[in-house]
């Protein structure tokens, strides 16, 4: 693998803003050059975490476009497309045609899915980490409200097992597109028959389950995007444990910004309990949280990263906190990747070292334990977390995620939440 041990820390920063500055648009920033020219959701919260403690005003702005984006529903869309090559990406905005939907924006395309709602702890890291306060205030006085209109969203059309937990009703609104937890639950899902043709490089993408990706995006697209199919009818509905364990990370973190826009924190702090009930009630089993299929029934047999969400709740029952440690640090995950943390159980079957969400190690998904690690007060575990991921980027580059036995690069290059997060890790500001 390239080797880049001794890029010290200015330069490493130094190479970061060069990769976001390359990666911006003028009022938001891509995932990658070439293969995503869009604007993606949760990368954009990432994005917003890095610049937080350096440039209050382009922190806010990349969260502001985000929401430009953002569903009268409440719904905050996995993409918000540019109108240049807008075709470039599959599927682009003629195939999601939110255009044609009343709750959609009018000036700009998006995608008809959401993605982990990261958004209010993004806001609460600007608002903690603010280099110019004044923005920061009005800043949250402006998302606030919207933040309050997506996690009702998800509250009530996307509670679709009616146990208090919100649902992904397909797997890219995991982020975490390919990890093998939805496989089961896509067994049940009829292909398209179209043929599926995505403009980007398929190096380290599984392929098997792209046909019913595409079937699922085109049924609901269908059916008008209406809550009433996605409960009735929808063939994936999925309760993911990270997916809620940031959705009650922000709840956590709206409460906290509520006084700031002249707001009551009190529904934000049911809404934690509420979560937290439900994760421990649904979710937990054998020591894990587990993905739970509502449509097939039952607890996802696969451990994967995701299981570790809910650790991000500074409330988690201490006996919970100290099984999930003892899980991550085995050899199961952390204990026998040279470059944690792998992304699937090491010891799984469908573990593949070099596959997307399979197997590879990833910053954000680094960064979000580092964060849990601190809110527990795990000053080793921090040190670890944070270490092993700068060892990555430092060795490696901004790649989009690495092997995590020899720490080489897979997928894009100069990829924007691997270079942001590295500046929120080289300004060491996770706090409990
Ligand atoms: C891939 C990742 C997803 C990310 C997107 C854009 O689809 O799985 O998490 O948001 O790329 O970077």
């Amino acid at each position: 693998m390239e080797s880049r041990a001794a890029v010290d820390d200015a330069a490493l920063g130094r190479e970061a803003w060069a990769v976001l500055d390359a990666n911006w648009t003028g009022s938001a920033t891509v995932p990658a050059p070439g293969l995503y020219p869009h604007q993606w959701n949760w990368d954009s919260t990432f994005v917003a975490i890095g610049l937080a403690r350096w440039d209050t005003r382009r922190a806010g702005t990349e969260l502001l476009s985000l929401l430009a984006g953002q569903w009268s529903n409440g719904m905050v869309p996995h993409i918000v497309f540019r109108p240049v090559r807008a075709e470039a990406y599959f599927p682009g905005p003629s195939v999601w045609r939110s255009r044609d939907h009343r709750s959609a924006p009018n000036g700009v395309g998006t995608s008809g899915l959401t993605q982990p709602p990261l958004h209010a702890l993004a806001l609460w890291w600007i608002w903690r980490y603010a280099t110019d306060r004044d923005t920061a205030t009005a800043l949250v006085r402006r998302l606030y409200p919207m933040l309050v209109a997506q996690h009702d969203y998800l509250a009530t059309v996307r509670d679709l097992g009616g146990g208090g937990l919100a649902a992904i009703v397909h797997p890219w609104e995991s982020g975490m597109d390919d990890s093998p937890v939805w496989d089961a639950p896509l067994e049940a899902v009829p292909p398209a028959g179209t043929p599926y043709r995505r403009a980007e490089s398929s190096e380290g993408r599984p392929g098997g389950h792209q046909d019913r990706y595409v079937a699922l995006a085109l049924r609901y697209r269908d059916s008008g995007y209406e809550a009433a199919y996605l409960r009735d009818e929808h063939p994936f509905a999925v309760e993911d444990p990270m997916f809620n364990g940031i959705w009650l990370a922000s709840c956590q973190a709206l409460a906290e910004l509520a006084p700031v826009a002249g707001a009551d924190p009190g529904p934000h702090r049911v809404a934690v309990e509420r979560i937290r009930a439900a994760l421990l009630e649904r979710l937990w089993a054998d020591g894990l949280f587990r993905a739970r299929d509502l449509r097939g029934g039952g607890l996802s047999p696969v451990c994967t990263i995701g299981c570790f969400g809910p650790l991000l709740d500074r409330e988690l029952p201490a006996d919970h906190v100290a099984e999930l440690v003892g899980v991550l640090e085995s050899p199961r995950f952390m204990g026998a990747a040279g470059y944690p943390v792998p992304s699937c159980e090491i010891r799984a079957q469908e573990f593949d070292r070099s596959c997307y969400w399979r197997g590879p190690s990833w910053v954000n998904t680094n960064w979000l334990l580092r964060r849990a690690a601190a809110v527990h007060d795990l000053a080793g575990l921090v040190r670890v977390l944070g270490a092993s991921t700068l060892r990555l980027v430092r060795q490696a580059g901004f790649r989009e995620c690495f092997d995590p036995f020899d720490g080489s690069g897979r997928g894009s290059r100069d990829f924007s939440w691997s270079a942001a997060l590295t500046l929120d890790l080289l300004a060491d500001t996770v706090e409990g």
